[in-house]
């Protein structure tokens, strides 16, 4: 399984043999922007969030929101496509607020998360409305009440559950007590307590329940036990309360392809069976089908993102390995130094040809900054490009300054166009916090 099998959206290998994204010559792009670059598929994204609303409107019987999870990649340009897509938004920090608020994204369609809001950050999201504040602990219950009723507002809440089940990419764990920050726990009775206590806070509006088993999952049988365990909560705080559940969020968590190896499941087929799901399991229990949302991030912009790198130093050690250095690294893509993550890539001038060099491919920074490992190449040599495919989510918006490098440019590109949403940083920027020296 070669370059093909990664082929998403608008790509395609153009008649020069150079890799193509959005009708732009990945060369060109680099010619104008520089690397490293983040080159984002817009179609593809577009594509995506319209692929998750059709599915619903086709599977499920009452009002569903597609809530795109700003933490995997989020500037104003984003906002501004999510929005026009008719998608909410799920943000999780005052900066995320910030972001959506500036772009003037509509407040009722936004969530907000955290395992801990601060003040601050629950004045914004109460003074401007936002659609709702999913709360995660007791304590918050009570902050939140005491900070709307200052405001004179009543806040639009939901309680993050922890349903007993954990799940990433090929695994997962049923269990009764999960060892995590977030949420109320089911299986200990803090749950109930806290529905309880909602129920009592005259500046709160209780309107459901939330839950996010994990992230990067390509099984549908973990969500079914997720559904299952959220009902039968929902059961039990109908008849012990009278509150019924008109909302329910399934958080985020649908995988995505980052090398030809994964073989995650569709759009269409994750929304397909939690609607079947739901819909079953309501009536077990009872139940009209509640509002259904979820929270895809990944699955929206992931596989739409790529990075683009120059090759700068190919180092060949005799009969141990050959390394091939590129001008990002771990400030740029963290994810393999934080969870030995996985993925392909391309040289994207010579896109056409067989590789021929198993290599492993390293950035610059000081720590064991490498980025792949031993993946075929095409005689890679010093001015290459280097596209590195699925760095749409958790890439940019996890970039960070390390070593004082400047975070790369973002581009979306469409039709031929390239559209600069983020400039690169410049070195002067890098100082703009520091206190001038006498
Ligand atoms: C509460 C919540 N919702 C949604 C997401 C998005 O998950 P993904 O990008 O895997 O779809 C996350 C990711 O951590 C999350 O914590």
């Amino acid at each position: 399984m070669g370059v093909d099998s990664m082929l998403r959206g608008t790509m395609r290998v153009n008649e020069l043999g150079h890799l193509e994204i959005g009708g732009r010559d990945c060369v060109d792009l680099v010619k104008e922007f520089g690397t490293p670059l983040y080159v984002m598929d817009e179609t593809l994204i577009r594509e995506n969030c319209k692929r998750y609303k059709n599915a619903f409107a086709q599977s499920y019987p009452t009002e569903t929101r597609v809530c795109y999870a700003g933490k995997a990649f989020l500037t104003l340009a984003m906002c501004r496509l999510i929005e026009e897509e008719g998608l909410h938004l799920d943000v999780a920090s005052g900066g995320e607020l910030f972001t959506a608020l500036q772009a003037k994204f509509p407040s009722e369609r936004i969530y907000m998360h955290g395992n801990f809001k601060t003040d601050e950050e629950l004045t914004i999201a109460v003074r401007h409305k936002i659609g709702r504040i999913v709360v995660d602990c007791m304590e918050e219950l009570e902050r939140l009440n005491s900070i709307a009723e200052k405001n004179g507002a009543v806040a639009d809440i939901m309680l993050r559950l922890t349903p007993g089940v954990e799940a990433h990419t090929h695994e997962y764990i049923r269990t009764g007590q999960i060892d995590t920050k977030f949420g109320f726990h089911i299986e200990n009775g803090v749950a109930l307590e806290a529905v309880k206590k909602a129920l009592s806070l005259k500046h709160l509006r209780l309107h459901g329940f939330h839950c996010h088993i994990g992230s990067q999952i390509f099984e549908i049988e973990p969500y079914r036990i997720a559904i299952e365990q959220m009902f039968s909560f929902a059961e039990i705080v109908r008849s012990e309360t009278g509150f019924v559940m008109r909302e329910l969020n399934l958080g985020g968590g649908l995988g995505v392809r980052y090398t030809p190896e994964d073989d995650p499941p569709t759009i269409e087929t994750f929304v397909a069976s939690i609607c079947e799901t739901v819909r079953e399991i309501a009536s077990r229990f009872g139940f009209d089908p509640p509002i259904l949302a979820v929270e895809p991030g990944r699955s929206i912009v992931g596989e739409a993102g790529t990075t683009l790198y120059t090759i700068g130093v190919v180092k060949e050690i005799p009969k141990v390995r050959t390394y091939v250095s590129v001008d990002g690294g771990m400030s740029d893509n963290p994810r393999p130094a934080l969870y030995g993550a996985r993925y392909f890539a391309v040289i994207a001038n010579k896109a056409s040809q067989e590789p021929n060099k198993i290599v492993t491919v390293a950035g610059k920074h000081c720590e064991s900054d490498i980025l792949i490992r031993d993946i075929p190449l095409a005689d890679p040599q010093p001015g290459d490009i280097l596209a590195v495919f699925t760095t749409g989510a958790y890439h940019y918006s996890m970039a960070s300054n390390y070593n004082r490098f400047p975070r790369p440019a973002v581009v979306f590109v469409k039709d031929g166009k390239a559209k600069l949403v983020v400039r690169r940083e410049t070195y002067d920027e890098l100082l703009r916090c520091d206190h001038k020296l006498d």
